[in-house]
């Protein structure tokens, strides 16, 4: 039996589990789904050559490629001012599974630190272990080989990366990709960097968004509580160039929520404001 075919419920929409241990979601979440690839293809999203720098994890390279947007994540997005949540987990405290981390909002305190588990060999916040292990256990049965490049970075650890990538690539072009310490969601264990073994030169990459991996993250990380958090297309939102491997466990809750409203990012859910400018 799957890991999550004993928990409880979260919420009426939350999915049936399959006598597989794979999960579907309600009516409700397919038809959020339907709304959702409807924005995409309205928005007629294109392929285009995106130059694409190293996210500021551990290692160094510059690629170009076709950088085709993931389909849960670049939906025609109206202007802030979507339906937010009125109800829910904080937003700002940092041990909350909705907070939102970005240039304009640092973490409280600057040096928290969560509570920890270990899943594939990497520590991240033992709030999203279950829902990781049952999505590299769901991929795996698929034939689909992700892994956990990067999970919890703590504040020491993100001090490292971040100064790396500024002496490797310069302030403005490293701070593109990285975030300092005490400003990346890392740091509260509830981001995970994916890696996958078909195409091992795309670690960390944006041809990773073009692997088999990433076309199954973009299917079915959302039943697992994953959001993409930096798409393509919204720079200018979230500060950061586009992560296909970058995703962030919110819960299944508020990804359904979120991909049902049409907007992309937690800053625009949320009317919180972002962006590449450092408060
Ligand atoms: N690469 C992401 C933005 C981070 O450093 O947290
Ligand atoms: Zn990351």
């Amino acid at each position: 039996m799957s890991p999550l075919g004993t928990r409880p419920r979260r919420s009426p929409f939350a999915p049936e589990v399959l006598p597989d241990g794979r999960r579907r979601f309600s009516h409700e979440a397919v038809v959020a789904r339907r709304v959702l690839l409807a924005g995409v293809l309205a928005a007629g999203v294109g392929g285009g050559v995106v130059l694409s720098r190293l996210s500021g994890d551990d290692t160094g390279a510059v690629t170009t490629t076709d950088g085709s947007a993931p389909a849960g994540a670049v939906a025609a997005a109206p202007a802030v001012g979507a339906p937010a949540a009125e109800q829910g987990p904080s937003r700002t405290a940092a041990d909350s599974p909705w907070v939102v981390v970005n240039k304009q909002h640092p973490l409280d305190p600057v040096d928290y630190a969560p509570t920890l588990a270990v899943v594939d060999g990497k520590e991240v916040a033992a709030v999203i272990a279950p829902d990781l292990r049952a999505l590299l256990q769901d991929a795996g049965r698929d034939g689909v080989s992700l892994s956990v490049t990067s999970g919890y970075r703590s504040y020491q650890r993100q001090t490292s990366v971040h100064d790396n990538a500024v002496a490797r690539d310069g302030l403005e072009s490293a701070e593109s990709v990285s975030a300092r310490p005490g400003y990346s969601e890392h740091q509260t264990g509830l981001a995970v960097d994916f890696g996958g073994r078909t195409q091992p030169g795309c670690l960390l990459k944006n041809c990773f968004g073009q692997t088999p991996e990433s076309e199954w993250l973009r299917a079915h990380a959302g039943r697992y509580g994953f959001l993409l958090r930096y798409p393509e297309g919204k720079t200018d939102v979230t500060g950061y160039d586009p992560e296909p491997w970058h995703w962030r466990w919110v819960g299944e809750d508020l990804v359904r929520q979120v991909t049902g409203s049409g907007v992309a990012t937690l800053e625009e859910f949320f009317g919180i404001s972002g962006g590449p400018e450092y408060a």
